[in-house]
């Protein structure tokens, strides 16, 4: 009933909160013998981590995760899996409380006060508690786990979307992605963007991005029609991201659009006796089983709800107060929800593959 739970054979349990002493993640079902070092689940923590340019939050979080369970330790330094609880830990080390303090009572617009109010008659106003993003790191450690259950797959993420300035498709190059601030697969949007998030943080305004997500290895053959499809759990793992308004699959929304003919999923035998499709506007997923395609998925993420402009709004009392949000905060939260995104990808397919072998007991 707590719904801090997700995933059925690989079970990922988050607990923690933005301004307690340490937040975390519990992984179930990991299969032992599977050999890993701390520095593999940090690399995808510091990709996350704040404070790292000008355009992310200034918390200063080193973000370092601790393996406290679930491993045996190895005379190299690596970990190895052992089938038992993966206890995973971030301790908080910036937290600053009194940015916060003015809000205890008051509902900022666009965040979870009033829900969270609402629903449990308290509370914690601290940076937002448990519906803040920091809880999307105990997620990306998780990630981490995750991908070495499916070492064959490629799971990776890229901005291609601030405000209404897209990406040009036809300079896509992973290799960018690692090279600028934005995560962004064309080199030659970052000039724009870093001139269009300037103004934004001056103002302090906030604007929205679009994540495309690409898992690349994914067999043919994942997903549990009918209420198990693959795609239905990965729109489900995004939309639970913070910020997250749309999800799509493949084409997405870009399929009402367009006729039959040019929809369909050509297929051929390819020389090599494997079935070969001639496009993938499905994005991999065709009645919720995966093709062998790349799984492309891309979701929507909202304004930063946290603007120094005054919005109007109500406090706990019942009087109409202007909020207006300090402290620090990220103009675009789009940008940091790039490794979150590949890691809650990683996490369902990683669930899928459990899923996948105790069903059909095939090895894809
Ligand atoms: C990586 C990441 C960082 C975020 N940082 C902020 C932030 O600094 N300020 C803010 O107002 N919202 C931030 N958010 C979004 C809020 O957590 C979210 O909008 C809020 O909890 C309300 O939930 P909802 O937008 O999903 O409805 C962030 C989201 C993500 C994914």
């Amino acid at each position: 009933m707590s719904h801090n739970t997700f995933g059925h054979l690989f079970r990922v349990t988050t607990w923690g909160e933005s301004h307690g002493p340490a937040l975390g993640a519990v992984v179930d079902g990991c299969p032992p013998g599977l050999r890993f070092r701390q520095e593999d689940l940090q690399s995808f923590l510091d990709k996350r981590k704040p404070g790292q340019s000008r355009f992310v939050t200034q918390r200063r979080e080193e973000d370092l995760v601790k393996v406290l369970s679930g491993v045996m330790p190895q005379e190299d330094g690596s970990f190895v899996t052992t089938g038992t609880p993966i206890s995973l830990m971030i301790e908080n080390t910036d937290q600053r409380s009194k940015d916060y303090g003015e809000i205890a009572q008051q509902y900022r617009p666009g965040h979870a006060d009033y829900t969270y109010d609402v629903k449990y008659g308290i509370r914690d106003y601290r940076g937002g508690g448990r519906s803040s993003a920091r809880e999307t790191a105990a997620r990306v450690a998780a990630g981490g786990i995750a991908r070495l259950v499916i070492p064959g797959v490629t799971i990776r993420g890229a901005l291609v979307q601030i405000g209404k300035h897209r990406i040009n498709r036809d300079n896509w190059d992973w290799a960018q992605v690692g090279e600028n601030p934005f995560f962004a697969p064309d080199p030659a949007i970052v000039p724009v963007w870093e001139d269009y998030l300037d103004g934004i943080r001056k103002a302090g305004s906030s604007v929205g991005a679009v994540v495309e997500l690409v898992a690349e290895g994914v067999p043919a053959g994942f997903g549990a029609p009918i209420y198990g499809k693959l795609d239905q759990d990965i729109a489900s793992g995004l939309m639970s991201i913070n910020a997250v308004k749309g999800v799509e699959i493949g084409n997405g929304f870009g399929a009402a659009e367009i006729t039959g003919e040019e929809n369909a999923d050509e297929m051929r035998m390819g020389n090599d006796g494997k079935p070969l499709f001639l496009s993938n506007h499905a994005g991999g997923i065709l009645g919720g089983i995966s093709t062998g395609e790349p799984v492309v998925a891309r979701f929507a993420i909202k304004p930063t709800s946290s603007i120094l402009t005054e919005r109007k709004s109500i406090d706990a009392a019942g009087n109409n107060v202007d909020v207006r949000t300090k402290g620090r905060h990220d103009p675009c939260v789009g940008i940091r929800a790039v490794p979150v995104g590949e890691a809650m990808l990683a996490c369902i397919i990683a669930d899928h593959y459990l899923r996948d072998r105790g069903q059909t007991g095939r090895l894809k």
